[in-house]
């Protein structure tokens, strides 16, 4: 099932943009912004969407939360802390707000667009003075307009769950590395996760679109390219594109990288392997995440996939593509889940061998089918089963960063260290983090190493 999307029309987004331009000429409009982003990489491509309209609107973007005159919360709620996190640092800034009144203080995002939030909202925060959720980010520059001309505190949240809207500006955090995203939502409803209800309906944006972003991007000297979804390989569900297609067709632009997330298991096709397969500029990198290694959990989460055909998925991978770097999720305790199950999940995770793994303690979600099962399990067995999956997990990390020793990679450098500022450190393309010698001006560069050592969770290596 796919929801057809629906496109904000012309008129709404010429509204937003005169919206833009008469906040920039109000004279009591705030100077400065700070966005403070939790979550996914979606989100914060989010953020640099809400940066790219901030901007335009004539505001400057500050690093310094507490000299902001508007700080935006982005917020996620895919886990408790998640939220919890969130809230403890709006409560935060209230204290803030009484120092400097003309402190405007927003909240938006998955957790805002949860159903009821809003109105908590603004009954327990009466200084957050913005509210708005995921389906209506386009609408900043309104809600702003209004809450700065009648100085009522704004709250929009839509539920309209098909919108796409396109030809935001966005404000990307680096020119040489950019997220895309290709499709919005998520249709699957593993019964543990609240993104379907925060997120809306799976919709995929049109191929065209995605090839101009591209294109402008590798104008503007993009070395890396990330697409973006919850589930990518779902995309083009319902229409006539597919993930495959636009994978062939974006690496015919020559984009010098492109890398994707998340992928799902069950949609991993033998024609998408062939496509990373074959494709110049496809990184040898998947993420794939499992969630467990027992067939009766991998059930009750609803995942649509056993350990077996999961296993089949990693060794027709593995096959086409020998050096692939294969990353996943693992959640543990989920309901009743017995020692044995959570057993399962050990022993998939050594017979796999990631790179890395994400790991995580179950968290029920208000109005997900899994947030009323019985047998909740104790946060003490929860907490010892992660630690011992985390151990298990690092040994097979160890064991690819053994591996790689002597091997050869390139090295998209993302960052100079703060040590001693002599040396550099970035992603190869099997996406593990290399540090080696360089300097500032090899930032945004991609550059050919020989890997000598391993350290932690990073490789060392030397030039070539
Ligand atoms: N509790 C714990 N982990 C969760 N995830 C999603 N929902 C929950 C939850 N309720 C994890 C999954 C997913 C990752 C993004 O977050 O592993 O792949
Ligand atoms: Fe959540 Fe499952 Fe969709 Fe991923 S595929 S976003 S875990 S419902």
């Amino acid at each position: 099932m796919s929801n057809r999307p629906e496109y904000v029309s012309e008129a709404e987004m010429n509204r937003q943009e005169d919206a833009r331009e008469r906040i920039a000429a109000l004279p009591n409009r705030p100077e400065t912004f700070h966005i403070v982003t939790y979550g996914c990489q979606m989100n914060a491509h989010d953020s640099e969407k809400l940066a790219g309209m901030l901007l335009q609107m004539g505001m400057t973007e500050t690093d310094d939360r507490t000299h902001a005159d508007l700080v935006l919360f982005n917020t996620c709620c895919i886990r408790d802390n998640a939220e919890r996190r969130a809230l403890g640092n709006v409560i935060w800034l209230k204290q803030l707000k009484k120092e400097y009144p003309k402190l405007m203080i927003g909240v938006c995002g998955c957790m805002v667009q949860q159903p009821g939030m809003a109105e908590r909202i603004l009954k327990q925060y009466p200084f957050v003075d913005l509210a708005f959720g995921t389906h209506n980010l386009h609408t900043l520059p309104t809600l702003l307009y209004t809450l700065l001309t009648q100085n009522k505190r704004v709250v929009s949240v839509s539920a309209q769950e098909n919108l796409i809207a396109e030809g935001l500006p966005a404000h990307r955090l680096a020119e040489y590395k950019a997220y895309i995203t290709i499709m919005y939502g998520c249709n699957n409803y593993c019964s543990y996760c609240i993104v379907p209800y925060v997120r809306g309906r799976e919709r995929s944006r049109r191929m065209a679109d995605i090839l101009n972003e591209a294109e402008s991007l590798l104008k503007g000297g993009a070395q890396e390219i990330m697409l973006l979804g919850q589930n990518v390989n779902s995309y083009g569900n319902g229409t006539d594109e597919s993930f495959p297609e636009l994978l062939r067709a974006l690496d015919r632009l020559g984009v010098p990288r492109i890398r994707f997330m998340t992928s799902h298991p069950k949609d991993l096709s033998d024609e998408l392997i062939n496509v990373m397969a074959t494709g110049s500029h496809i990184c040898n990198h998947l993420h794939l995440p499992v969630q467990s290694g027992n067939n009766e959990i991998l059930a009750a989460m609803n995942r649509r996939y056993t350990r077996e055909s999961y296993l089949d998925r990693v060794a027709a991978i593995r096959k086409s593509i020998p050096n692939i770097g294969l990353t996943t999720d693992l959640i543990v305790g989920f309901p009743r889940e017995t020692d044995a199950q959570f057993e399962d999940s050990v022993s998939l995770v050594e017979t796999v061998g990631y790179d890395a793994a994400f790991t995580f303690i179950y968290s029920p979600r208000k109005g997900t089918r899994a947030a009323d099962l019985p047998g909740q399990i104790p946060a003490d067995v929860a907490g010892e089963r992660i630690g011992r999956l985390i151990e298990t997990v690092d040994v097979g990390t160890a064991a690819v960063h053994q591996m790689m020793i002597g091997q050869s990679e390139n090295v998209l450098v993302e960052s100079l260290s703060k040590r001693d500022g002599r040396q550099v450190s970035g992603k190869g393309t099997r996406g593990i983090t290399i540090t080696f010698e360089g300097s500032e001006k090899d930032i945004g560069r991609i550059i050919p190493v020989t890997i000598t050592s391993s350290a932690a969770n990073t490789l060392r290596a030397v030039r070539k």
